[in-house]
């Protein structure tokens, strides 16, 4: 990887958060079937830091990131993203703000395989209807860069491996310097190296370009790139740690589990 230095305006750290959910209930499907996937969560997503999102399997951390997102609505609370409030929204306002000012990387890269590299980096910034200004231009040629995708820039998915799909995938996502990035499980298709690579980029897209990142993972590791961890829960957040590292969040795991016993 380079070392390029990204630059960006950041401002200071006094700033209302990214995004914040007050007592978000989700609930799928009705009366005997139905699921609480979102049992009262409140959380702030403090900007320009790194988040991390843990818990076991059907805890509800696709759907927390998912209505944060404004791609799911939930049953109940309020979700904001900066001053707006995502629940007030008309379906077309929130696919509006959801485009120009979210970012989404998942497990699968959700690549379109008959555009280039490029074109999938780009494809947001079109379907916004924003033409790449110069300062856009220097800005994706340093994200692509960083992400050490230059000579790539002409393949189609098909012709990338894994690791450079998703690094093309997140290029996709920060093309539009999205106020939240928002990744579920992005390195649960890579190896240990393209993890740390990926990894390595969004902890730097969060230090240098003052991004906004939340990230689901099932791997203490790539939750120690974040600045803090959150454990959810059968649906309610049930811990925190700062500061992590893959022990700590192995640690605390095991006393959530211990806990729940
Ligand atoms: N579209 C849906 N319809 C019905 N139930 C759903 C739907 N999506 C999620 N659920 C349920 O909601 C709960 C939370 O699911 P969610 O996908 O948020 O979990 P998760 O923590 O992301 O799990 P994983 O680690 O396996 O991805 C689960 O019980 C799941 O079965
Ligand atoms: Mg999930």
């Amino acid at each position: 990887m380079t070392t390029t230095t990204l630059s960006r305006d950041t401002t200071p750290a006094a700033q209302p958060p990214a995004a914040r959910t007050l007592d978000l209930v989700k609930v799928y499907g009705r009366g005997e079937a139905a699921v609480r996937a979102l049992d009262g969560v409140g959380v702030d997503l403090p900007a320009g830091r790194f988040t991390a999102v843990m818990g076991p399997s059907g805890s509800g951390k696709s759907t927390l990131l998912h209505c944060v997102a404004g791609l799911d609505s939930p049953t109940s609370g309020e979700v904001w993203l900066g001053g707006t409030e995502l629940t007030r929204l008309s379906d077309k306002a929130l696919t509006l703000a959801r485009r120009r000012r979210v970012g989404f990387v998942f497990q699968s890269y959700n690549l379109l395989p008959m555009l280039t590299a490029e074109q999938n980096i780009l494809l947001p910034l079109r379907l916004a209807d924003r033409r790449p200004d110069a300062e856009t231009r220097e800005w994706v040629t340093g994200v692509v860069d960083a992400l050490a995708l230059g000579d790539r820039l002409a393949h189609r998915p098909g012709e990338l491996s894994g690791g450079q799909q998703q690094r093309v995938a997140a290029a996709r996502a920060l093309v539009t310097r999205p106020d939240l990035l928002v990744a579920d499980e992005p390195t649960g298709a890579l190896d240990r190296h393209s993890s740390a690579e990926l990894l390595g980029f969004l902890a730097r897209s969060v230090r240098e370009l003052g991004q906004t990142v939340v990230m689901v993972t099932h791997d203490p590791s790539a939750a120690s790139y974040a600045d803090e961890v959150l454990l959810m829960a059968d649906g309610r957040l049930v811990g925190r740690v700062a500061e992590p590292t893959a022990e700590s969040v192995l640690e605390a795991m095991g006393r959530l589990a211990e806990a729940g016993r």
